[in-house]
C-alpha cells in the first residue's frame, strides 16, 4: 500500500498524564499553532507548525483550520447500544426503570434487521459527538453485537462490546441460561475479539440478573482468552445494593460478589460505583479494575454523586461514560459539563484538564489502550477531532472573551455538544463531517 501522509494545522491540545498525579501544568501539551502529521492511519508527529513544517516535504497535503481545536477522539467507557431508542424515559429510578422501559426496549433486538438499523444510528451518533472508542453493552441477543461490530468494522473503528449475560430476575423473553450465555459469548469472541481494532467484553449485566452458575462461567471465559474485557454495573442505586445483599448473603458486599467469581482485573470496567466504600475502592485499585463515572445517568436516574476525590485517593483508574439510555446525552462534552456539577456538589473542583483527561487518556488507561488511543503521541492511532470555536453564536461570542486555553477548554465543555464537533477522524479517515 502506498504511504498516505496528511497534515492538519490548528490549535492542538492533548492530555499526557493525570493531573492528580503530575499537577495540571504537566498533564497536557498545547500548541497554539500546531501541526499533526498522520501516516497510514497513525500519528507520526505533533508539534508547533513553525518547527515541524521545515522538516516536511514541500508538497505535503495540509488541511488548515481557523478557530478550531484538534483533540484526541473521546472515549466513552460505558454505553448501551439497545437503549438508543429510550433516552429520556420518565419518572423511575433504576430497578423500576429497567422493568418499565429498558427490558421492553431491549427485547426488540431479537430481530437482526432492528439491530442493524439501531447499530447504524448508534455509530453515527457516537461519531457526531466525537466518540471514537466506546465500551458498549449489547442486548442479551448475540445479533445486537454482530450488528454493532459489522458496522464498526466497516469504518475501522476501535470498539469494545459484548452480549449481555442475564439468566434470572428479568422477563423470560429477555433471559439466556448460564450455558447458552457461555456458548454464545464464546462464538462472538471467536468471531470478533482481536479482529482489526475490535475487542470483546464479557458482559454480565449486574449481579442481580446472573445466577452464581452464570457468574462462574463469565469468570471462566475471562480465563480462557487473553486480553478479554469484562464490563458490568456496580453500586449505582441504594435499592439495588440492598437487593444484592439479599441475593448473595454469604458475600461481604457488592464488589465481593464480582471478586468471588474472579471478575476483577486490568480489563474490568465497572459502571457507576456511586456508593462504593473505601475498602471497595482499594480492592478495585489493587486489582487494576476501572470505574466508568456516568454523571448524566446518575443525575437522571437519581442514583447519587460519584466520589471522584475518593477514587483519586486510591489511584483508581476512572473513565467517563454516558450510560445512554440511563444517561441523557451521547456527548462527552455534555457529560463533562454534568461531571463538573457532581464534583461541585461535593465541595470540590473538577479542572478542565482533568475533564479532558477523563474523556481521553483516562478512558484509554481504564481500557489499557493508552499505547494506541487517548493521546496524539506519535505511534498511536490517528483518532482525533476538530472542534469548532464558532459552532454556535453563543459559543463563538463566549470564546472570544476567553484569555487562555484553560478557559477555552472549560467553556467548550460547558457550552459544547455535538454541534461543536466539526470533524471526526478514525485511523486517519474522515468518519464524520458536520
Ligand atoms: N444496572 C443494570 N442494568 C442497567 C442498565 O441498563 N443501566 C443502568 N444505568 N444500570 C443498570
Ligand atoms: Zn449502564
Amino acid at each position: 500500500m502506498p504511504l498516505t501522509r496528511k497534515a492538519y494545522r490548528a490549535a492542538i491540545l492533548h492530555s499526557i498524564a493525570d493531573p492528580a498525579e503530575v499537577g495540571i501544568e504537566a498533564s497536557y501539551e498545547y500548541f497554539e499553532d500546531g501541526l499533526l502529521v498522520v501516516d497510514n492511519g497513525q500519528i507520526s508527529a505533533i508539534g508547533h507548525a513553525s518547527e515541524l513544517l521545515p522538516t516536511l516535504p514541500a508538497d505535503i497535503d495540509i488541511t488548515h483550520y481557523q478557530d478550531a481545536l484538534i483533540t484526541p477522539g473521546f472515549i466513552d467507557t460505558h454505553i448501551h447500544l439497545p437503549q438508543t431508542g429510550m433516552v429520556g424515559a420518565y419518572g423511575e429510578q433504576l430497578l423500576d426503570w429497567l422493568n418499565t422501559y429498558t427490558f421492553p426496549c431491549e427485547s426488540q433486538f431479537a430481530d437482526k434487521a432492528h439491530a442493524d438499523e439501531v447499530a447504524d444510528i448508534f455509530i453515527k451518533e457516537l461519531l457526531r459527538n466525537g466518540t471514537t472508542t466506546a465500551l458498549v453493552f449489547g442486548s442479551v441477543h448475540p445479533q445486537s453485537v454482530n450488528s454493532f461490530f459489522e458496522a464498526a468494522e466497516q469504518l475501522d473503528l476501535r470498539m469494545i462490546a459484548g452480549k449481555v449475560m442475564m439468566d434470572r430476575n428479568a422477563p423470560d423473553y429477555l433471559t439466556d441460561t448460564a450455558e447458552s450465555s457461555y456458548v454464545e459469548s464464546k462464538a462472538l469472541i471467536e468471531r470478533w475479539h482481536g479482529k482489526g481494532r475490535l475487542h470483546y467484553a464479557v458482559t454480565p449485566r449486574f449481579a442481580p440478573t446472573s445466577t452464581p452458575e452464570q457468574l462462574t462461567l463469565a469468570g471462566q471465559l475471562l480465563s480462557e482468552y487473553p486480553d478479554l474485557y469484562m464490563q458490568t454495573h456496580i453500586s449505582e442505586n441504594l435499592k439495588e445494593i440492598e437487593w444484592v445483599k439479599e441475593l448473595f448473603p454469604e458475600r461481604k458486599g457488592y464488589l465481593d460478589v464480582y471478586d468471588h467469581y474472579q471478575l476483577l482485573g486490568e480489563r474490568s470496567v465497572f459502571a457507576h460505583g456511586v456508593h462504593l466504600c473505601d475498602d471497595e475502592c482499594a480492592r478495585l485499585a489493587e486489582t487494576g479494575s476501572a470505574i466508568a463515572f456516568c454523571p448524566t445517568s446518575n443525575f437522571f436516574l437519581g442514583s447519587g454523586l460519584f466520589n471522584l476525590p475518593m477514587a483519586e485517593k486510591h489511584k483508581l483508574n476512572v473513565g467517563i461514560g454516558t450510560d445512554v439510555g440511563g444517561g441523557t446525552s451521547f456527548s462527552l462534552l455534555q457529560t463533562l459539563n454534568e461531571a463538573y456539577k457532581v464534583v461541585q456538589l461535593q465541595g470540590a473542583r473538577l479542572s478542565p484538564f482533568k475533564s479532558l483527561y477523563l474523556a481521553t487518556l483516562g478512558g484509554a488507561r481504564a481500557l489499557r489502550l493508552e499505547d494506541k488511543i487517548g493521546t496524539l503521541l506519535p505511534g498511536t492511532d490517528a483518532d482525533f477531532l476538530v472542534l469548532d470555536y464558532n459552532a454556535t453564536p453563543l459559543l463563538s461570542y463566549r470564546l472570544k472573551q476567553a484569555n487562555n486555553i484553560a478557559e477555552t477548554l472549560f467553556v467548550l465543555m460547558t457550552l459544547g455538544d455535538d454541534r461543536t464537533v466539526l470533524q471526526t477522524y478514525a485511523a486517519g479517515a474522515l468518519v464524520h463531517q458536520r
